[in-house]
């Protein structure tokens, strides 16, 4: 069957066209169900405009508008961002979240990471945690806390370890709903976890939510440095604005002597942040307790016990939350540099 809106024989041959979100070209659409029967539908019940306008230039497009005012009933929201993968953004995330909510503030996590979703992994939930609530079509987070509920496609797949095999138009559809398709109630945090890169989950979250503030992650070695100076600079042109920069996996305390290991190296992140004018929000230690906690389901904000990494994170959460209620971020597009 051959069917016209995007030239399917060129999507079959080629992959989906960039920009073919049509539902009538089979060969996309099989492409995507190849790889995706696993879905609930209710991800896509109540599609919301899920196509950036405009030419595919960031900066054009993200300042078009075009989106309802976003989340009014959410105080802050934080986007938690790296070049890489592999450097802690989602323990970064899960930990400042326990921490904010156990701080007494009403937080919310999604996980725009949709290939790789560790959230619900790092709170130790069950596939299907998440709901739909019938009447109004939204969806339920799942619990980690009474006041810490999480978004995860992680959560929704009834097998967490299927691949996602999904193509722009429809990552962007999944982060919207993920972020304004739930019932989140009035938030003080929400924190948005990033895959890597700077990708179409990164614009849509832009887009769809214009005051959130970037927190951006780094390990300490130049090749993580590098990949968050293309961040940076995405930002910048999306318009982006950065509350500040972490550095993870800073030092190892050694479990013997206590002894301060340099295993990574360590202050590179502080030296980028002085570099860009973006305020440093502190370093967090390598620490074999995360790796534990990960394991475990269970983020070391929440658990039990003193530690190197838990305090750290304790402190990057409370240096956050100074931040965000002094309103200091740093509006890099508005920058000259
Ligand atoms: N400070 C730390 N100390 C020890 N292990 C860490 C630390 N931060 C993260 N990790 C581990 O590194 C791995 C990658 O972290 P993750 O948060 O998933 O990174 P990302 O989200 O950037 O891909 C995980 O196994 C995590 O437990
Ligand atoms: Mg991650
Ligand atoms: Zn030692």
């Amino acid at each position: 069957m051959k069917q016209a809106s995007c030239g399917a024989e060129q999507c079959a041959a080629d992959g989906r066209k960039p920009g073919c979100a049509a539902a009538s070209c089979a060969a996309c659409a099989k492409a995507d169900e190849d790889g995706f029967a696993q879905v609930p539908s209710a991800v896509f019940r109540r599609p919301e405009r899920t196509e950036l306008r405009g030419p595919e230039r960031p900066g054009r497009e993200l300042r078009g508008g075009g989106f309802s005012p976003p989340l009014q009933a959410v105080a802050h929201k934080l986007f938690v961002m790296s070049g890489k993968g592999g450097v802690g953004k989602s323990s970064v995330a899960v930990n400042v979240a326990a921490a904010l909510a156990l701080a007494g503030y009403r937080t919310g996590i999604v996980d725009a990471d949709l290939h790789g979703p560790s959230v619900a992994g790092l709170l130790g939930s069950r596939p299907g945690a998440v709901g739909v609530d019938e009447a109004s079509g939204k969806l339920l987070p799942a619990e980690f806390m009474p006041n810490l509920h999480f978004i995860s496609m992680a959560a929704l797949l009834q097998d967490r370890d299927r691949a996602v095999i999904w193509r722009g138009p429809k990552k962007s559809a999944a982060v919207l709903r993920f972020i304004k398709g739930v019932e989140w109630g009035a938030l003080d945090y929400l924190i948005v976890d990033s895959p890597p890169g700077t990708g179409d989950e990164h614009l849509t979250v832009l887009k769809a939510v214009p005051d959130i503030l970037a927190v951006m992650v780094t390990t300490p070695q130049e090749i993580s440095l590098a990949d968050v100076r293309r961040a940076l600079s995405f930002l910048k042109t999306a318009g982006g604005k950065i509350l500040g920069l972490t550095e993870n996996m800073s030092g190892l305390s050694c479990p013997h002597c206590g002894g301060d290991i340099r295993l990574f190296k360590k202050g590179g992140g502080r030296l980028l942040a002085e570099e860009y004018g973006i305020p440093f929000l502190g370093e967090i230690p390598l620490d074999p307790a995360a790796v534990l906690s990960a394991d475990l389901g269970l983020p070391l904000a929440a658990a039990d016990g003193d530690g190197a990494a838990k305090r750290a994170f304790a402190a990057l959460a409370a240096e956050v939350d100074a931040r965000c209620r002094a309103g200091a971020a740093v509006d890099f597009a508005a920058r000259r540099q």
